[in-house]
């Protein structure tokens, strides 16, 4: 007891003799850094931003300006608050703050330093961005993959009738979410692997899930380096658990592949295929851990993110119901009441696009990007900014900035119409996706599940709200986490639009 008692007291006198050191240097550096809250001494504005970093930024920045720096524990972090910032960031210095800050709930995955997600630029960086630019992520590839999709969406569709008619509400996010997994699944190992409606512990979902519920955890060793050998919360060690679990699972994938290509099966030419035949060229040093790693990136990146979109999409829908029309005359119009949507189609959905586009507006899924670092001191406007500080780029703020966009807190598709904003991160207002060099790699991809999803929901189904619930009176609460989710899930019930849809 005695024993412990010293080395708590050791390591606490330690930790305040340390944030105290960097308190000092930082309060003399704090000259050349961008305006912001002093804070308190020790934990800084670390309690003061709460659960819900991307509302308490937006609001300092109306204080102390569109770039700010903020003490949180002993880390400094740079928020940038507008288009105009984000472009400086993301475009002209785009070099020097493509680092990455790696949190800790992430160093809990075997090989977290080959994710392409969480490494600084540099060769194997490099090397990933271009398999996904060059192989996996192209039209070719995409189109070749888009029958699995189409057939996989007939069949949700399928098995959402009964429910049509017996009058049950469906979850939304439960079912955007499994389906956008199965695309993923579809996508690199060319099968299906969740059943969309079934509540039940289906081992891929739940193990992706769990390992986004605690990576969104507010985590004090982000905060307090010294801390992270302790990690308080457990949650890098529970973390750890669920990564080691997904992993397995896609080894299985990975190994079995590996037999059917040794036996001579057909090749699948899906993600898989791509990375063993990258893995397996001549003098390659992209091994099977790789694969693996960059697997698990695709899970993680690709499931919630397009999920929350299109939960959102549908909860903008129902609160405006003569837009939903709108874009059901849209799909009947193009498709035709006896049709069943294609990935095809979706070129001729112009009112669905800036549908999706003002939903991602307003709800941006990463609402903050993924944290970036400066790679050195970075002069930007008259402040530096300091090697390894974390810059955030606040999506969200930006989004909604009244500077830039008109009327920003209402809900009006038509602004995207005949605009040329678009998810390709070159209009700073409206970068859901990020921009530059740590843009989104999966945006084709995702682009073509959240609109196959949609179209096919709602050219099938006309959907409302739960008995009781008016469209004015839905919950619009968001809740911060690795995506900005809808806090209490979208209900929504279900009845056929005509009698032979799909
Ligand atoms: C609507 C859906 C999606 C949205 C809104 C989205 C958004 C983003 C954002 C904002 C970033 C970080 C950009 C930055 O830090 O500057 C990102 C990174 C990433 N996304 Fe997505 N994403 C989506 C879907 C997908 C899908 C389907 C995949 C793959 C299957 C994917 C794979 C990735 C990967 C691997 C990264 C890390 C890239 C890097 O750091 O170099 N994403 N995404």
């Amino acid at each position: 007891m005695a024993i412990w008692a010293l080395l708590s007291w050791i390591l606490f006198l330690l930790l305040c003799i340390h944030n105290l050191a960097s308190f000092l240097s930082r309060t003399s550096d704090r000259r050349r850094l961008p305006p912001g809250p002093n804070g308190l001494p020790i934990i800084g504005s670390l309690f003061s931003i709460g659960k819900r970093p991307h509302e308490s930024f937006a609001g300092l920045a109306k204080k102390f300006g569109p770039l700010m720096s903020l003490r949180m524990g002993f880390a400094t972090v740079i928020v940038a608050s507008s288009a105009k910032m984000a472009k400086e960031i993301l475009q002209k210095k785009d070099k020097d703050f493509a680092g990455r800050i790696i949190p800790d709930a992430v160093t809990g995955e075997a090989h977290y330093d080959l994710s392409m997600a969480w490494i600084s630029p540099g060769p194997c960086w490099r090397n990933l961005r271009k398999l996904c630019n060059t192989q996996m992520f192209t039209s070719q590839r995409l189109d070749a993959l888009q029958g699995l999709r189409n057939q996989k969406m007939e069949e949700l569709l399928k098995n959402i009738e009964p429910l049509s008619l017996s009058g049950e509400a469906v979850n939304i996010s439960q079912l955007a979410f499994a389906t956008a997994l199965n695309f993923v699944s579809n996508a690199v190992f060319s099968v299906n692997l969740v059943d969309p409606l079934s509540e039940g512990a289906q081992e891929f979902k739940d193990v992706v899930w769990r390992i986004m519920e605690y990576a969104g955890k507010p985590n004090i060793s982000d905060f307090f380096p010294l801390l992270k050998s302790l990690d308080p919360q457990g949650i890098r060690r529970h973390i750890k658990v669920s990564y080691d679990h997904l992993h397995r699972l896609i080894d299985d994938f990975i190994y079995q592949r590996l037999e059917s290509r040794e036996s001579g099966a057909p090749r699948k030419n899906d993600f898989l295929d791509v990375l063993l035949d990258h893995s397996q060229e001549d003098g390659s040093d992209f091994d099977l851990r790789y694969v693996k790693v960059l697997i698990t990136d695709l899970y993680i990146a690709g499931g919630d993110t397009s999920a929350t979109t299109v939960e959102w999409t549908m909860t903008e829908l129902l609160r405006h119901p003569n837009t939903m029309k709108k874009v059901q005359r849209e799909l009947q119009q193009v498709i035709g009441a006896e049709g069943s949507v294609e990935e095809s189609h979706i070129p001729q959905l112009p009112y669905l696009e800036a549908v999706v586009k003002e939903a991602m507006r307003l709800h941006p899924p990463a609402p903050l990007l993924l944290p970036h670092r400066a790679e050195t001191d970075v002069e930007l406007c008259e402040y530096i900014i300091p090697k390894h500080t974390q810059v955030l780029v606040n999506v969200w703020a930006i989004s909604r900035d009244a500077d830039y966009w008109e009327r920003p807190m209402n809900f009006m598709p038509e602004r995207f119409l005949g605009s040329n904003a678009d998810y390709r991160g070159q209009d700073f207002g409206f970068i859901p996706f990020g921009s530059g060099r740590r843009i989104c790699p999966g945006m084709p991809l995702a682009v073509r599940m959240v609109h196959l999803m949609l179209a096919s929901l709602l050219h099938s189904f006309n959907w409302k709200l739960p008995d009781g619930m008016k469209p004015e009176t839905v919950d619009m609460d968001d809740k911060f986490g690795v995506t900005l989710q809808k806090a209490i899930p979208l209900l929504a019930i279900p009845s056929k639009r005509f009698d032979c849809g799909y």
